[in-house]
């Protein structure tokens, strides 16, 4: 049984408009590595919201670990709160996901709100601080950083909570090349240790280290 499984979605952002996702149907086995490839406008990151339940289809059906994501589902807090441990989002734009006073703050900020006793929530924000070498920042305000450092802040956050499915949006688009290799190499272990990775992205050679399948959206669908 793959663990997410969509059947015929499809999404407007508005009625007048025609649809962004249409009849779109795809599934993804648990410890699977896809590569989410498309044209700019072609829908990845509106798919992304719905995976993350963000944003709710008009018809079809997404399932995840054979459970129906629906908006009612995820008005109940405490299947919202399971839904999004095991789902963890690094949207395109980090501006959206950054809202704490620091950067130690940002990190902690998922394992606090799990409720981790505090010694392993120490752990996890050391682990994930050094994980992209975010130490001499820690203090500073997320607000003031650069777009690549954004970037790496928000993706520790995503870590910290330790996701089993990684749903991430252009991860690597803007940075350096000392953090792109830190960050191909931090991917590869990640698809290792078998988590699922789900990664929208325009870069071949991200796709060929990591030999990921291969999935492209087009006209509102999935084209293998
Ligand atoms: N909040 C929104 N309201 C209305 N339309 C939107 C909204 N967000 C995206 N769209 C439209 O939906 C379509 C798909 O956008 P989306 O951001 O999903 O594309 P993308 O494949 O992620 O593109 P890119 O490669 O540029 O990131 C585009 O035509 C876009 O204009
Ligand atoms: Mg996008």
């Amino acid at each position: 049984m793959p663990l997410i499984e969509l059947e015929n979605i499809r999404f407007a952002y508005s009625p007048e408009e025609q649809p962004v996702l249409r009849g779109l149907s795809m599934s993804v086995e648990a410890g699977a590595c896809v590569a989410l490839r498309g044209d700019n406008g072609a829908g990845k990151t509106t798919l992304f919201r719905i995976l993350n339940g963000l944003s709710f289809p008009q018809s079809g059906r997404y399932l995840f670990d054979d459970t129906e994501i629906t908006h009612g589902l995820l008005k109940k807090q405490r299947e919202a709160k399971r839904f999004h441990q095991r789902m963890g989002y690094l949207f395109q734009n980090p501006d959206v996901m950054l809202f704490n006073a620091t950067v130690r703050d940002e990190i902690g900020f998922g394992p606090r709100q799990l409720g981790l006793p505090a010694a392993e929530a120490e752990a996890r924000i050391r682990d994930c601080m050094a994980l992209f070498e975010l130490e001499l920042l820690a203090d500073k305000a997320p607000y003031h950083l650069s777009g690549g450092q954004k970037k790496q802040v928000a993706f520790a956050a995503v870590l910290a909570l330790n996701p089993e499915v990684l749903i991430l949006d252009e991860p690597l688009a803007g940075l350096d090349r000392k953090t792109r290799e830190r960050l191909l190499a931090l991917l590869a272990e990640l698809r290792a240790a078998g988590k699922t990775l789900l990664i929208a992205t325009h870069d071949d050679a991200l796709c060929q280290s990591l030999n990921a399948q291969i999935l492209t959206l087009e006209d509102g669908q999935i084209r293998e």
